[in-house]
């Protein structure tokens, strides 16, 4: 089946959150806060997801801005920095401000070139994916921007993957899946996507049924990829 449509995650995947970070932690004045950064960074991504996935086993849900602060403020506690609303309010702004990754938008415009349609599905609300979606100036080349809050739970419920025949109208193996996220990728797979996992950081592959058809490193292939589908 010819892949037709092409959805990605948001943040890892085609937003570079990480550099963000990384910017207001080397601000001046933040010596102290640059030494744990990693720290926090780890256990912040770290919580989010767990507060994502648990909010949506127990049914208890909240939108991405709630658990994405929730998460910041246990990993500041965390380092002994609770204290510093300077420092939370300059980490939280990051997400309405993040940079795409450098071979984001040439390769959304050649898709959006060969006559594929492409997305954005993600935990993120409506309001922050239109945040950072603006910020990074690839708007023009989406066809749709999907976000959970639709559905009320989070990734990777199925009713999340669901949106995408949904809007589109394709079956699951004209969808070409693409996510920053192991977990995401493999639920993708196990769900009927073709998946690319895309492994920024170089990690283990995830010990699930899942497994995705592809790895990469960054997004330059996806073109590729679709061409040859
Ligand atoms: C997303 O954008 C959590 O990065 C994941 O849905």
């Amino acid at each position: 089946m010819t892949i037709s449509t092409v959805v990605f995650d948001a943040y890892g995947t085609l937003f570079d959150v990480s550099a963000a970070a990384r910017a207001v932690a080397s601000e001046p004045g933040r010596d102290g806060f640059a030494a744990v950064w990693p720290e926090v960074s780890a256990h912040w991504r770290a919580k989010q997801l767990q507060y994502t996935w648990l909010r949506a086993v127990t049914g208890e849900h909240a939108d991405f801005w709630t658990v994405t602060q929730d998460g910041l403020d246990w990993a500041l506690e965390a380092v002994g920095q609770a204290g510093d609303a300077g420092l939370r309010e300059a980490l939280l702004g990051l997400y309405w401000k993040l940079a795409a990754y450098p071979e984001v938008p040439a390769m959304l415009a050649a898709l959006k070139a060969a006559g594929a349609d492409t997305a954005i599905l993600s935990n993120g609300s409506p309001e922050m994916l239109a945040g950072a979606v603006d910020s990074a100036g690839i708007g023009g080349d989406l066809d749709a921007v999907l976000s959970v809050e639709a559905v009320g739970i989070f990734k990777p419920a199925p009713q999340v993957y669901d949106m995408v025949g949904d809007r589109f109208g394709v079956g699951r193996d004209a969808v070409l899946f693409v996510s920053s996220n192991g977990w995401d990728a493999a639920s993708a797979a196990s769900y009927g996507f073709r998946t690319l996992w895309v492994n920024r950081a170089d990690e283990p592959v995830d010990r699930l049924p899942g497994r995705p058809d592809r790895i990469a490193r960054d997004l330059t292939g996806v073109p590729g990829l679709v061409a040859a589908s």
